[in-house]
């Protein structure tokens, strides 16, 4: 039996997480939030009053945390230093100011040589982020790109965010959504990018279930 490495990229709002967990359940394989780990070096920046622009402080806090995936009741969450942060890294202020740690290439080395070890230890994985499949996980054995439109992206968001008492419109969301993508298929160093080998998946159109049996399906002609 080949170990299969899954690298799953794409925008915001894309799907990538729910389908990686629906995935891991079905196929029994750990699933790697990579976004999370750049969310706990922001939250720890905020927490810290570390500047945004303070490369070497934010690879200190990188460097120094201590990040554990744990069973929640969605399946999985973070735990940092200790303290389940689950919820505290998926707020807007987090989520406007992770790209701009997720643009240092100290803190990217940093993350990334952590997400290459915990995808090496584990068996079959499933990682989620924005470059898995062109820096990560160059030979993963199977690489999906997740799209949707920002229409779409935009409206799935929202949705889950008013669930978590967020009141702002749907509006406000794609503004973040798009200023986020902007930043992250620009930076210099591994900008989001579908591998030259990866399969694109417009998610516009289909329902989570029917995205994650066509990745699922995508593995099992591999394993
Ligand atoms: O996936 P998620 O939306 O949680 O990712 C949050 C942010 O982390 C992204 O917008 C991006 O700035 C950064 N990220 C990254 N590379 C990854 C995963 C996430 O730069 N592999």
């Amino acid at each position: 039996e080949e170990i299969v490495k899954i690298a799953l990229d794409g925008p915001a709002g894309a799907g990538k997480s729910t389908v990686a967990k629906e995935v891991a359940k079905k196929l029994q394989m750990t699933y790697v939030d990579s976004g999370a780990m750049y969310r706990c070096v922001t939250f720890l920046a905020i927490k810290n009053h570390v500047a945004m622009q303070d490369e070497p402080g934010l690879f200190k806090l990188a460097k120094a945390m201590q990040l554990m995936f744990i069973p929640s009741e969605h399946g999985q969450g973070v735990q940092l230093d200790g303290v389940d942060v689950t919820d505290a890294i998926r707020t807007p202020e987090v989520g406007a100011l992770v790209p701009l740690v997720a643009n240092h290439a100290l803190v990217r080395e940093c993350l990334v040589e952590k997400q290459r070890e915990i995808a090496h230890t584990a068996y079959h994985v499933v990682m989620d982020g924005r470059d898995i499949g062109t820096h990560v996980l160059p030979d993963a054995t199977v690489k999906v790109y997740l799209t949707a439109t920002l229409d779409v992206r935009a409206k799935r968001r929202h949705e889950e965010l008013v669930r978590q008492g967020f009141t702002g419109t749907v509006s406000d969301v794609m503004k973040l959504l798009h200023e986020r993508d902007e930043i992250d298929g620009r930076r210099e160093i591994a900008p989001m990018r579908p591998a030259s080998d990866a399969v694109i998946l417009d998610t516009s159109c289909l329902a989570i279930h029917e995205v994650t049996a066509m990745v699922v399906s995508l593995c099992q002609a591999r394993m």
